[in-house]
């Protein structure tokens, strides 16, 4: 089992999964807004299993998708992490990604907790390249990929597999390198 890590920034904690946290994930993960670019959205009991593998990996390798709270009062915001790009996808390597619920957009959260992400993915792991895999339309996401220094690879465009058919299966690629992170 490895040693699980935290990570903190000035205003937020990502930490390992509690119990807790399913009610605001589940509610995250059933609201529409927040779905918009993933074409479905998830039962309660499909949110508790994604937490339940969450915590699984995170104690089991140290990183992974981190729940996301404040530092101050402790409310529970979301994910970011990294995760090996899935096999289906045509391009390899890890990828960062968030998750927020509705009441945590606009405040800079996001792009806090993907820099302590990053920061871990490339001094700690000794990543040599970090990909963002965002949904053609969704315009928020590619904003954060583009504040943390991103760049976005056209030739890398390609349709998912693993979403259901339809206009948000397109995916494009973002690229980070150590040196440039
Ligand atoms: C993607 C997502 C996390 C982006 O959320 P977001 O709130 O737009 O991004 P950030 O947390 O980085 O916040 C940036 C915004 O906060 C504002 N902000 C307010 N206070 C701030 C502060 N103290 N510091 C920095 N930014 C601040 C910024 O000006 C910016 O607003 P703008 O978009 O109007 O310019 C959110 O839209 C989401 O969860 N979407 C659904 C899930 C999803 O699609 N995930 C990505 C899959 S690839």
């Amino acid at each position: 089992m490895a040693e699980f890590v935290e990570l903190t920034t000035p205003r937020l904690l990502l930490r390992q999964w509690k119990d807790g946290d399913l009610d605001r994930w589940a509610e995250l993960n059933a609201d529409p807004e927040v779905r918009r670019h993933f074409g479905s959205l998830l039962t309660r009991a499909e949110s508790a299993g994604s937490l339940e593998a969450f915590r699984t990996e995170l104690a089991e390798r140290g990183w992974g998708w981190w729940a996301v709270q404040l530092r101050d009062g402790g409310r529970f915001l979301g994910f970011a992490g990294l995760d090996p790009v899935d096999e289906e996808a045509p391009v390899e390597g890890v990828e960062a990604g968030w998750r927020l619920h509705r009441d945590a957009w606009g405040h800079g959260y996001a792009t806090e907790a993907a820099r302590a992400v990053l920061r871990y993915g490339f001094q700690e792991l000794a990543l040599p390249e970090i990909l963002a895999l965002i949904a053609e339309g969704n315009t928020p996401s590619r904003a954060v990929a583009e504040r943390l220094g991103m760049t976005y690879d056209p030739s890398a465009d390609f349709d998912d597999p693993t979403l259901p058919p339809g206009p948000h299966r397109r995916t494009v690629v973002y690229r980070l390198r150590p040196s440039a992170g």
